[in-house]
């Protein structure tokens, strides 16, 4: 059922200068590179697809179909997952065909998937928009699956239960790993692996009511009933999805400056912006082994207007021009 698609186990890695410069001793920060996972530019959507795309090929589907935002990092890992298993796969994307070709796009396209552009629209309207792509494919004679928006579902997740388990392989005695949360599916199957005492996740405002996605998946993952209580920070979102906050702003460029390590605007800039907020409130302490899980996203950074225009006044303030004119 399962598609061999990632390299494995991705590195983690000692972060001692970001650790110092965000309050924390040199020893007590790590970053689990899931952004190295291998496939189509890297990325924890990949996990999951070894799983969905795996079971898809498994029924006989000849195409994946999903959705997503325009620079959507798990559509862009579904058209690699497409490629790598010989299967066609169909992208329906909130936004217009006006848009600019950049980012998670580009490599969509490069990738080989179809777009199907839905326009500005709801949760609902893209849901809709993939039933009838299903539908018309199948009408035609083809055989698709669909992939849920954010690769989130119980069998999707089931690939960061086995990552949490790798990571406590590596790190037998860590307090809390951070992650960004979209569609809920990385961080419940965390939550499963680690307890949900040990996962402090940064909301990211992808989807409308985060708290019931993350249970109902914990839930699915765990076959228990009950309410876990989640550690869950809100305060990073800003004035919404795809705004560059000053404080992810701030977290982008001292993990840059201080590790070489580049987040996205979206995900992984978030999260690092919730760590950092979390060390100044006492929720995370010098002392406690403290993991930031990076999720990947970097072709979202060449995709953000926001962040590109940080990068340009970056690097007008820093250029010197040695020719005349
Ligand atoms: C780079 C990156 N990090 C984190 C996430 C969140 O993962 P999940 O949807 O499993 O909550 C996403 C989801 O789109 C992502 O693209």
């Amino acid at each position: 059922m399962r598609s061999h698609l990632i390299s494995r186990p991705t590195p983690v890695e000692a972060a001692p200068r970001l650790a110092q410069a965000i309050g924390l001793a040199a020893a007590d920060l790590w970053i689990k590179r899931d952004d190295l996972t291998g496939l189509g530019g890297g990325g924890n959507k990949a996990r999951k697809l070894e799983r969905t795309a795996g079971a898809a090929r498994a029924h006989g589907a000849t195409t994946l179909v999903t959705s997503g935002a325009a620079q959507s990092n798990h559509a862009r890992l579904t058209a690699a997952a497409g490629a790598r298993l010989g299967m066609d796969v169909v992208l329906v994307l909130s936004g217009t065909p006006g848009d600019a070709v950049t980012g998670n796009i580009a490599l969509d396209g490069l990738l080989g998937a179809r777009i199907v552009w839905v326009g500005e629209s709801g949760d609902t309207a893209l849901d809709d928009a993939v039933a009838n792509v299903a539908k018309e494919l199948r009408a035609k004679g083809g055989r698709p699956e669909v992939i849920p928006f954010g690769g989130s579902s119980v069998l999707g997740a089931q690939g960061y239960v086995e990552a949490g388990e790798e990571l406590l392989a590596q790190l037998p005695g860590l307090t809390s790993v951070v992650v960004a949360v979209g569609s809920g599916g990385t961080m419940a199957g965390l939550v499963v692996a680690l307890g949900a005492e040990r996962v402090l996740r940064v909301h990211c405002e992808a989807v409308s009511d985060p708290e019931q996605a993350v249970m109902r998946l914990v839930r699915g993952l765990s076959g228990e009933q009950q309410n876990v209580r989640l550690r869950l920070r809100l305060d990073q979102v800003g004035p919404g999805y795809s705004a560059l906050t000053n404080q992810v702003e701030e977290a982008m460029l001292t993990a840059a400056r201080t590790e070489g390590i580049v987040l996205d605007p979206v995900y992984t800039g978030r999260a690092m912006a919730g760590l950092i907020a979390a060390v100044r409130e006492g929720d995370v302490r010098p002392g406690e082994q403290t993991v930031l899980l990076h999720t990947g996203g970097l072709p979202g950074f060449f995709g953000h207007p926001g962040a590109l225009a940080q990068a340009r006044s970056l690097v007008e303030a820093q250029s010197e021009r040695l020719y005349p004119g």
